[in-house]
């Protein structure tokens, strides 16, 4: 059993995932279990419409006040792994299936996708939101380039315009294949497609 510590929740990652969000003490005891109530309620909600639309996700077990239960995913996140230009062909493709779907993830960073095998699965969607806004699916996926680039820094980003935000409609969903260039870092260009 693997437990992880997070601003908000605990989750223990065994033969099934416990995400709990802790009490915090500096908020009136009713405003915390109302957000604790309402967050964990968005967040199962808005898992299993990403499951029902086929989006790659841990599918939820049960849920209660203030915990949800869900699959395991059993591997990697994302952050040990790259780069990874086949998982991140499939990471693009599982990102437009969950806009397709009119859900914005709200924290699509690389601790937020764990692998299992070479197949990305996203998790945490305590952030997540439901939007047709061509803008909120941007936001997405600008917070996901800047990580990247950011905290993987080995990484090529993006050049010209193509991208996951060109998919035409909510159709099917487009693979991310822009080829990369460095991030404005000298060194060798790995030659990945993502
Ligand atoms: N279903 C799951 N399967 C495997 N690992 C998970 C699962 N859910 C969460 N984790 C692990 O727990 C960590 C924290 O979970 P997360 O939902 O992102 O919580 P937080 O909201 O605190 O960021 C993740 O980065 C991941 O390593
Ligand atoms: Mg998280």
């Amino acid at each position: 059993m693997t437990e992880y510590r997070g601003a908000e929740a605990t989750v223990d990652v065994g033969e099934v995932a416990v995400k709990r969000r802790q009490k915090k003490t500096y908020r009136h005891p009713d405003l915390d279990s109302r957000l604790r109530r309402e967050r964990t309620d968005d967040e199962a909600r808005l898992l299993e419409r990403a499951h029902k639309y086929g989006v790659a996700v841990p599918g939820l077990l049960g849920s209660s006040e203030f915990e949800l239960e869900m699959e395991a995913v059993d591997g990697d996140r994302l952050k040990a792994r790259l780069p990874d230009s086949a998982v991140m062909e499939q990471l693009g493709t599982e990102v437009a299936k969950l806009h397709s779907a009119q859900v914005i993830h709200g924290d699509l960073t690389t601790s937020n996708v764990v692998l299992s095998g070479d197949d990305p699965f996203l998790i945490d969607f305590g952030l997540a939101y439901t939007s047709e806004r061509a803008e909120d699916r941007a936001v997405d996926i600008h917070l996901l380039h800047q990580v990247l680039c950011s905290s993987h820094p080995g990484l090529p980003r993006t050049r010209g315009r193509r991208s996951w935000t060109d998919t035409p409609s909510s159709s099917a969903p487009m693979p991310w294949s822009t080829r990369w260039r460095m991030c404005g870092r000298g060194g060798a260009t790995p030659d990945i497609k993502i």
